[in-house]
């Protein structure tokens, strides 16, 4: 230290991970900000920063069981729904409905529908360039109706259509609706997205394991049905505790536009 004054301490994290802790300090007439000390982070800090919703987030995979039979709590369903119902959303419009696949017998009826479903080898994304499946990805749907089947409790989650009217009117609209309307889904979607990672991690921290699956959207006829959906089928976040731990996370696909997915500016 360097003689007696008035210290205020001030932390900074640097890219690299190492953190500055910079301390104000008087010495004689002048003031300066010198740094107390630096050290390396350490491997807990670096990774939640001693965080409960950091490590809730940095730990979060998809686990697609097998599942215990052990029910999930309704009162943690609950926890779950208040937490996608908490989400934000363009003009607060709140875009979606979740629909809790309660019982063994609906989820058991959508997974059967789901293998039933015609085009199921070819449901990968397709590349607009050609029309064809795209060939970094395989199907999982088979996979995916098999979570469902194994699942605790599952939410499945409705897309009402607040700004674009959903699938459909998209699919009907003329080129120049479409513009529009595609600008509204996509803020739809991200709605959607917000109040599905928010149940997922709520899950998460209620020690409930989970995974998404957006798969089951090729029954989604069938499910609208059972479900009574008027809106589009987005996916069912399945839930449970599973017997086994996650599969190691999937290498991603060849980047195209940047070699990183976080550019700074
Ligand atoms: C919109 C969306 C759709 C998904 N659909 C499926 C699916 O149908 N089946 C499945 O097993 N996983 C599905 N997933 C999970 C992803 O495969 C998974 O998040 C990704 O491989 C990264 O692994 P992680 O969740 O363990 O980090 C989906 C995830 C998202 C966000």
């Amino acid at each position: 230290m360097l003689g007696v004054g008035e210290i205020r301490n001030h932390s900074a994290s640097l890219r690299s991970g190492a953190r500055i802790i910079l301390a104000r300090q008087r010495i004689g007439g002048f003031e300066a900000q010198l740094p107390r000390y630096i050290r390396p982070m350490s491997a807990q800090e670096q990774t939640t920063a001693g965080n409960a919703v950091i490590e809730t987030i940095l730990r979060r995979r998809s686990i697609r069981g097998p599942y215990h039979d052990r029910p999930v709590p309704r009162g943690h369903v609950e926890l779950v729904l208040a937490s996608g119902l908490a989400a934000p959303s363009s003009k607060n419009a709140q875009p979606w409905r979740f629909h809790v696949l309660e019982t063994v017998g609906l989820r058991t009826r959508i997974a059967d529908a789901v293998d039933r479903s015609s085009g199921i080898e070819e449901y990968v994304p397709h590349d607009p360039r050609t029309g064809n499946p795209s060939p970094h990805w395989s199907s999982t749907v088979l996979e995916s109706s098999a979570v469902l089947r194994t699942a605790a409790v599952a939410i499945a989650i409705e897309n009402r259509g607040v700004f674009s009217g959903g699938r459909a009117t998209l699919y009907a609209a003329s080129h120049e609706a479409l513009i529009g309307n595609l600008t509204a889904y996509g803020f739809e979607t991200m709605g959607l997205g917000t109040a599905l990672e928010n149940m997922w991690l709520a899950a998460n921290s209620l020690g409930i394991d989970a995974a998404f699956l957006g798969d089951l959207v090729i029954a989604e006829g069938e499910a609208r049905t059972l479900l009574g959906i008027e809106g589009d089928l987005m996916g069912v976040l399945a839930m449970g505790y599973s017997l086994e731990g996650p599969a190691p996370k999937q290498a991603p696909p060849p980047v195209t536009q940047t070699d990183s997915p976080v550019v700074w500016h």
